[in-house]
């Protein structure tokens, strides 16, 4: 079998790609390399890369070009920028490159008759949600461009279901970190662990965003998951795909259990042996007090159940970073 991964050179991506070739999986990473790296690619017989833009005009018939000359049977994409602040200051680019990107390989996948389709969806198409477990059944009300992308790309995979018989599966991440080998780390520093091991590194505390929540240390909640988890929570979906009769699902990918960002910072504390005494910053907009998963769904139908707990996760992205 013969995966087309789209951002594969990526954090996320190249966890999945690892996962796919340690499987025996041929894949075919096609990236523009704009924030993935090419040594996250490297080094495996079954793993080609493939450099292109897909947000190009061209870049539906380079695609279908790839898919039928490799006789690749799924895709997943994961390219896209994947900034809140960003996309809320520059809109038209995340609906472009988001949105054009994935209607390229929509449209590439028809071209070249292949079916199976999973599409990275994320946390942000719920918005600010005023529940203790969020289910698949809540309505998304993205509150920013980047969280409206994902969701209109959710329709999208909807569309190309019924228009050409596809088979998708939209996975909406909550909080990913850690990492699975030291190279496929998250070089990044915008998430909750990697930018407060990049503030140690620097000698500084790290700051927290309110603190005065309606949650038992007054501090966010968010539902991390580990990026090897996640990437296996991929490989079901693939597996599930590849079944009988499919009809396009999404699933949410998290543990279920809730920490909070001072939990986050003593697990940091505990794994790099540093003593943490963070800033307090007034709270920022559009951060949700709480916002952890229901798995229910995804355990039920994928069999896929997280199985690293925040320790393991951060325990990863620090040992990481050592090596890096
Ligand atoms: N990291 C998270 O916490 C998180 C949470 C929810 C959802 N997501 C989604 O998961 C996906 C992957 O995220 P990530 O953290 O691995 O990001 P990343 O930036 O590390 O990976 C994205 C990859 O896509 C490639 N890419 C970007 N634009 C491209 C284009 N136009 N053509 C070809 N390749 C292109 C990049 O070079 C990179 O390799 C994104 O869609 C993101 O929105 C991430």
């Amino acid at each position: 079998m013969t995966t087309l991964v789209i951002g594969g050179a990526g954090y996320i991506g190249s966890h999945v790609v690892r996962l796919l070739s340690d499987r025996g999986e041929r894949v075919i990473v096609v990236d523009d390399l704009s924030t993935g790296l090419r040594a996250r690619v490297e080094g495996s017989d079954l793993v080609e890369l493939v450099e292109l833009d897909v947000t190009r005009p061209d870049a539906a018939e380079k695609l279908a070009f790839q898919l039928r000359a490799s006789g690749a049977d799924a895709v997943i994409h994961f390219a896209a920028h994947k900034q809140v602040g960003q996309s809320v200051a520059k809109p038209e680019l995340y609906w472009h490159d988001n949105i054009g990107g994935l209607a390229n390989v929509l449209a590439a996948c028809a071209n070249a008759e292949v079916r199976d389709v999973v599409f990275s969806s994320s946390a942000a198409v719920y918005g600010v949600p005023d529940v203790d477990l969020v289910t698949e059944d809540l309505t998304p009300a993205p509150i920013n461009p980047y969280g409206a992308t994902k969701y209109v790309g959710e329709w999208m995979l909807a569309d190309a279901e019924r228009a050409h018989g596809m088979r998708t599966v939209a996975l909406r991440y909550f909080n990913v970190a850690g990492a699975g080998h030291p190279e496929l780390a998250d070089t990044a520093v915008m998430n909750l662990v990697p930018i407060v091991l990049d503030a140690l590194d620097r000698g500084e505390q790290p700051r927290v965003f309110g603190d005065d929540y309606d949650t038992p240390d007054g501090t966010c909640i968010r539902d991390y998951v580990h990026a090897e988890d996640l990437a296996e929570a991929h490989v079901a979906a693939l597996d599930y795909l590849r079944g009988e009769d499919r009809p396009h699902r999404v699933f949410n990918v998290g543990t279920g259990t809730g920490s909070s960002v001072l939990e986050v910072l003593d697990a940091i504390a505990r794994a790099t042996g540093t003593e943490i005494t963070p800033e307090i910053a007034p709270r920022r907009p559009g951060d949700p007090a709480r916002l952890v998963c229901s798995t229910d769904r995804i355990e039920e139908t994928l069999g896929w159940r997280a199985t690293h707990d925040l320790d393991e996760i951060v325990t990863s992205a620090v040992q990481a970073r050592r090596l890096a």
